[in-house]
């Protein structure tokens, strides 16, 4: 599995010879300037966790040009079946078995409503496997006890994806929590630093996972890894 960060809550997860891209927004955010371009990101499927413009900017523009599958909820994905996009609905809790693995899709604990106004149902996350590995994105959410289903339910996790920028979200010493619930050592920190409500200080944030024995991965815009 290897894993782009495209700033704020937007990441792209390549596996399986599949391209799979979470919450597009790219355009919009000042961050990504230079860094990548959404005019440019190839995609099979777009994820997206909930409806907040700040995790949609792209989807329409993106979906259009590429014709990536939309994976959201029910609500979302009607949305942008009406706008002529492709999209493969789903609801809290249910899992299914795509071309690049299996995917549930679980929940989070935040609001969703799409740009215009129209109900985006609950947020949720992603947790996707195959025989690469499996990986958590979790999308916004508070620390909430459901992640502690998540190890009962799921293979054991490679990496997981978290918003780590505090305000809107769990902040940074609420995933060194969230880390332990769902018993994975490699976190990967998104959502911070786009707006002033959600600046961290980088080392301190590392310092707390690794005072937890656990690593905190902080990707510059636009480089990738290999989990
Ligand atoms: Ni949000
Ligand atoms: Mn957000």
């Amino acid at each position: 599995m290897k894993l782009t960060y495209y700033g704020h809550g937007c990441v792209l997860l390549e596996t399986m010879g599949k391209k799979l891209l979470l919450d597009p927004f790219i355009s919009p955010n000042p961050l990504t300037a230079g860094k990548a371009d959404a005019e440019k990101i190839e995609a099979d499927y777009i994820l997206i966790s909930h409806g907040h413009e700040d995790h949609v900017a792209d989807v329409e523009s993106i979906g259009q040009r590429t014709g990536a599958k939309i994976i959201s909820s029910y609500e979302i994905v009607m949305y942008y079946g009406a706008k002529g996009l492709e999209g493969h609905p789903m609801n809290l809790g249910g899992k299914f078995s795509f071309d690049f693995g299996t995917l549930k899709y679980v929940n989070a604990v935040h609001s969703s409503v799409l740009p215009d106004g129209t109900y985006g149902a609950n947020p949720g996350g992603f947790v996707i496997w195959n025989e690469e590995g499996c990986i958590y994105l979790a999308g916004d959410t508070a620390l909430t006890m459901d992640m502690k289903l998540i190890p009962m339910t799921c293979p054991k996790l490679t990496a997981a994806v978290f918003p780590i920028g505090d305000n809107f979200t769990m902040g940074y010493e609420d995933a060194v929590l969230a880390a332990d619930f769902v018993e994975c050592q490699q976190i990967i920190g998104t959502h911070y630093d786009t707006f002033g409500y959600i600046k961290i200080d980088h080392e301190q944030a590392k310092k707390s996972f690794s005072d937890a024995g656990k690593e905190l991965i902080l990707l510059p815009i636009g480089d990738s890894i290999n989990l």
